[in-house]
């Protein structure tokens, strides 16, 4: 089956087709720049112009960089802050006239990895995926079951949010070397150890395309791997995410 993923990231909103049952883009991966400010209008008419741009009538599935709670967003980190409160499924469901599903956006990462990409042989223990790159999005799995709406990208490290010394804007921002960057990021990991003890790390996002960069100055006592679906993991597990909530829904929207 056919679903339409969206992946709403800090500075761009990527789409494609998606085969829900092979986790495989059907279709080119399209990117539009996010609005400056990341207002709500502005992103919604933005996500209008994808769905328009693919012609798409059908279910879609959102990835989006906040914690939601029944389709409502309820934090803004890197988003414009007016959308707290906002029902993000309802306002794409209007715009478009499609069916929506939304979701935190490193959590439909980790479920795109752990379905049919780097974690798919971790099914038992805990695994962290962490994506990096505007900012820090976490996903935590317990035997395959996520655990929704992680924020460990705002964990205090050195009394500042993580994801504002360890991010990948971050690095390119503050003109980091790898090494220097991958201390920051290390803290971090090293925090989650204490906090989490988890099996494994998964490290996604932007700067997993250059893993080979930083993954020799990191040590856990966690096996370490880089995710598999680089930029496309939003986008096809936000619409794994759509399809299940359609299934279980019995083809209710
Ligand atoms: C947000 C998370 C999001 C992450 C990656 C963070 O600033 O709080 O919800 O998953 O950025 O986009």
């Amino acid at each position: 089956m056919a679903v339409l993923g969206i992946d709403i990231g800090g500075s761009g909103i990527k789409g494609a087709l998606v085969d829900v049952e092979k986790g495989v883009l059907l279709t080119e991966r399209t990117r539009l720049p996010t609005p400056p400010g990341a207002k709500p209008e502005d992103v919604t008419g933005v996500v209008k112009q994808l769905v328009q741009l693919f012609q798409w009538q059908g279910v879609i599935g959102v990835g989006f960089p906040a914690v939601i709670r029944n389709g409502v967003v309820m934090t803004a980190a890197n988003i414009h802050p007016s959308w707290i409160g906002v029902n993000a499924e309802q306002l794409f469901r209007d715009v478009t006239g499609n069916a929506v599903h939304a979701i935190n956006d490193a959590d439909a990462a980790g479920i795109a990895e752990m379905e049919f990409g780097a974690g798919k042989g971790y099914k038992k223990g805990v695994v962290v995926l962490l994506t990096i790159g505007t900012g820090i999005g976490s996903a935590i799995f317990v035997d395959g079951t996520l655990l929704p709406n992680s924020e460990f990208g705002h964990l205090q490290i050195r009394g500042k949010d993580a994801e504002k010394r360890a991010s990948g804007a971050a690095r390119q921002k503050k003109n980091l070397s790898w090494e220097d960057w991958s201390k920051r990021l290390q803290e971090l990991l090293s925090e989650m150890e204490k906090l989490l003890a988890p099996d494994v790390f998964i490290l996604g996002g932007g700067v997993s395309k250059q893993a080979d960069r930083f993954f020799p100055y990191l040590k856990t006592n966690a096996r370490l791997i880089s995710a598999q679906f680089l930029n496309q993991a939003g986008i096809i597990g936000a619409a794994i995410y759509a399809d299940k909530k359609i299934s279980t829904a019995g083809g209710n929207a």
